[in-house]
């Protein structure tokens, strides 16, 4: 795919560019929800990603051409950059932007942006892309970013800048993905450790599957939720906690009044999904498939009644792996509400699984979804490319 790339960056720009930038897309196996709420994560990067092909330029010119939408844009750094342009030229601006809030004056670009990662889909297409885009700057540019900055920036742009208020997660991943291994994040001290997922090896596969529902809500009501686990946070901070994970069951059930019914379940999902995600790390380190795929199917349970941010079409995912005998769990993926779910599998018996959902989901008139078979890729990379 690289030299195909070169050559399209040739055939726009007349040579080839300095930099190639590659950043993954990722699944999440467990711990959703929890990146904000200073919890613990265990996302894996996955094998489609972002190519971000650069070249510097004097003029203070941004130009770039989007693969996906058959597009070029561009803008000026000799002027302040201070408003959006609606479209996917903004993590871009996003990026530049806080860049410059920080101090850094990266210079003007020829760029090429492709990408194999499906756009809303949930699985972190804009945070591959703003990762490509920083380490492609900070190389062209001598930055000297550390890889943890280069996370943080990107997950900056996005807040600030394109305004989304995500985590920690997707950016994070996507720098430090590491091929057949999954990484368990602690997103209040940032330690983590690889922690391997050997599927392949196992006999396993992950079926990620698109359910195609546009996610338009997910913006507000992923915002919402963040602000219902914050007042819940507030109020048991009263009882001397600091975080969700000092927050024991009892505890917890102590505070149900105290809390209210809505604040209460949210706290219940972060509180449990925590547990979750640590248990899952001993059933990796276990090799205990079977224990991993069960705490898969009670995060979906804890993130569609506790969370409330699954839909239908996610919850039909979750009740076909019940009934597959197969299917060793499957759950929702990343915010919810549309986007992906997961599913983990005996490798043999993706293609009927696969079959089962999409005859399932047509019967239900739900929109037509897409599936992929993917494979734990490994992080970011950048090389140059001449
Ligand atoms: C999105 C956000 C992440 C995380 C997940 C939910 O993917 O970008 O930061 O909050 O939702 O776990």
């Amino acid at each position: 795919m690289k030299n195909f790339l070169v050559e399209s960056f040739k055939d726009r720009y007349g040579s080839a560019p300095e930099v190639y930038s590659s950043s993954p897309g990722r699944i999440n196996i467990i711990g959703e929800h929890t990146d904000y709420n200073m919890g613990y994560v265990l996302p894996s990067a996955i094998d489609l990603h972002v190519a971000f092909l650069a070249s510097r330029r004097a003029d203070g010119m941004v130009r770039v051409w989007s693969d996906s939408f058959r597009q070029e844009r561009s803008f000026s750094l000799r002027m302040e950059i201070d408003s959006k342009q609606g479209c996917w030229i903004d993590y871009i601006m996003g990026v530049y932007w806080i860049l410059r809030k920080r101090g850094a004056s990266p210079g003007g670009i020829d760029a090429y942006v492709w990408g194999n990662i499906p756009l809303g889909s949930g699985l972190s297409s804009s945070a591959a892309y703003e990762v490509s885009i920083v380490n492609a700057l900070d190389t062209l540019f001598e930055l000297n970013l550390s890889s943890l900055e280069m996370a943080k920036l990107a997950q900056k742009a996005e807040n600030e800048f394109v305004g989304v208020n995500c985590g920690l997660m997707d950016q994070f991943i996507s720098v430090f993905g590491k091929k057949n291994n999954a990484i368990f994040l602690d997103c209040e001290t940032l330690e983590f450790e690889y922690v391997p997922l050997p599927l392949e090896a196992e006999g396993l596969g992950i079926l990620v599957y698109d359910t195609g529902v546009s996610r338009d809500l997910a913006t507000s009501a992923y915002n919402t939720r963040r602000e219902e686990a914050d007042g819940a946070l507030e109020r048991l901070r009263r009882k001397g906690v600091r975080t969700f994970k000092d927050i024991t069951r009892p505890l917890l059930e102590e505070s149900k009044d105290d809390l209210g019914e809505t604040f209460y379940k949210r706290a219940r999902h972060v509180v449990t999904e925590n547990g979750r995600v640590e248990q899952a790390v001993s059933a990796l380190r276990r090799k205990d498939f079977d224990e991993l795929g069960r705490l898969l199917f009670l995060s979906h349970e804890s993130l569609r009644d506790d969370y409330q941010v699954s839909c239908p079409e996610l919850d039909l995912l979750y009740e076909c792996g019940k009934r597959f005998p197969s299917c060793l769990g499957a759950r929702m993926t990343g915010a919810g509400f549309g986007g992906s779910g997961i599913a983990l599998l005996r490798k043999e018996a993706l293609p009927s699984f696969k079959k089962r959902l999409s005859g399932e989901a047509q019967k239900m008139g739900f929109v037509r979804p897409s599936f992929y078979d993917v494979a734990i890729g490994d992080g970011a990379r950048i090389r140059s490319g001449k």
